[in-house]
């Protein structure tokens, strides 16, 4: 038994990978969260109680608290996944981009150096840190084909361009001091608890409460849907068998225009939840003006994954899409406290003196 930190573990992937951890290893898992708009412990509040979860509602670009944090806790890795990930957001605003996605992620960096370089030998050898990426640091494909480990980096907007220089960060900390870290570049999520401005979940919302359902452009552009369990579980792989300086990246092979994406939710959504007043959700789509900067397609070759770690996902699009319809329509208290407000206040009600 082992101790792990996992930073934005109260987000829609950490989450995912915390409740993963804690069914299906025996390491103890401290949870380092600030708790944004975008973290929610309600989304682990079957892990509440669990002994094994450790919540520390800290900020990763605080040095002094990361210090007390692994001299507290002597973990045997990290897996990062702290982060704004909000490309529209990043568009209005970015500077808590570079702050926590670029800034956080070199303070981390160095508060795990520094207690490395204090381990003994055998410690220092096994220690792992494990960076969360995405495949949107290689910039915008054409209408044909993919990205894989060996593709430059073209990262396009804020967003990116932070996640693209944190990537680059923790290769030099791995060339230069000899850290052991590792990097994967994911391809776009979706599942249960993710926060409704991403594409899926603001659909289904939107959709069941009779609002319109705004489509960027012309809705061509594609991306790589990968259910958020599949990635959690390959990103348990990567920690523990990864490669010390590899890079890995982690696709769906599952390609669909966002037209395509949201004529799906609203087939899915007839079946399971019929439109009052009848009539098709379709009805409520509507074109919008298009993100600046709006990349075409992004697409992921996960042959090495495959082939090296023998991961591949377990859900596909189908399958998937109808659970995470199924998951919104069926916990209209999380839905209900995201767009309340009431959310931000899980922590002190229900974690107590337990972080
Ligand atoms: P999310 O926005 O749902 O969660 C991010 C979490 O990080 C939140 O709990 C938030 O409170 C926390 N956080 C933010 N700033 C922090 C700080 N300064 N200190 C401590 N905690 C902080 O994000 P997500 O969709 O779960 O993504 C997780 C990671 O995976 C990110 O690094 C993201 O770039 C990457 N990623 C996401 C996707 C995707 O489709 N969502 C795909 C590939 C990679
Ligand atoms: O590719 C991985 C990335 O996927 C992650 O790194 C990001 O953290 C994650 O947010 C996601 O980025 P996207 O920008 O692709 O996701 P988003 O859900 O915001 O948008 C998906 C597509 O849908 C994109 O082409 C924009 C479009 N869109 C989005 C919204 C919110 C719309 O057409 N309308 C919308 O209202």
């Amino acid at each position: 038994m082992s101790t792990i930190f996992v930073t934005g573990g109260a987000g829609f992937i950490g989450s995912a990978l915390v409740r993963l951890l804690l069914a299906d290893s025996d390491h103890v898992v401290v949870n380092i969260d600030k708790l944004t708009y975008a973290g929610n412990l309600e989304s682990l509040a079957d892990c509440a109680d669990n002994e094994r979860h450790i919540f520390s509602p800290t900020d990763i670009c605080d040095r002094a608290a990361l210090d007390a944090l692994f001299a507290q806790h002597q973990p045997a890795g990290v897996i990062h996944l702290a982060a704004e990930s909000h490309v529209d957001r990043s568009i209005h605003a970015a500077g808590d981009f570079i702050q926590t996605n670029f800034v956080g992620t070199f303070v981390l960096l160095e508060a795990a150096r520094t207690y490395w370089n204090a381990l003994p030998q055998a410690q220092r050898d096994s220690f792992r840190f494990h960076h969360v990426s995405t495949d949107e640091v290689f910039g915008s494909l054409g209408p044909t084909g993919s990205f894989s480990e060996t593709t430059a980096y073209d990262p396009r907007s804020p967003y990116s361009a932070s996640k693209a220089s944190s990537d680059h960060l923790v290769r030099a900390w791995q060339h230069t001091y000899g850290l052991p870290t590792l990097v994967t570049n994911c391809s776009n999520n979706y599942g249960p608890r993710q926060f409704p401005e991403k594409l899926v979940p603001l659909m289904i919302l939107n959709a069941v409460a009779g609002k319109p359902l705004p489509i960027y452009g012309k809705g061509a552009n594609v991306r790589d849907w990968l259910y958020v369990d599949d990635h959690a579980r390959a990103l348990r792989l990567v920690f523990e068998r990864g490669q010390v300086g590899a890079t890995y990246c982690i696709g769906g092979n599952a390609e669909r225009t966002n037209i395509e994406v949201v004529d799906t939710l609203c087939a899915i959504l007839e079946e399971l939840s019929p439109r009052r007043g009848g009539g098709s959700y379709r009805e409520q789509k509507t074109f919008v003006a298009d993100r600046p900067g709006h990349d075409l397609r992004y697409a992921i070759d996960a042959t090495k994954m495959r082939r090296e770690l023998g991961w591949s996902p377990q859900e596909n699009f189908a399958t998937g899409l109808r659970k995470t319809v199924a998951w919104y329509l069926a916990n209209a208290d999380w839905v209900g406290h995201v767009q309340s407000g009431e959310y931000r206040h899980w922590l002190e009600r229900n974690y107590g003196n337990r972080t």
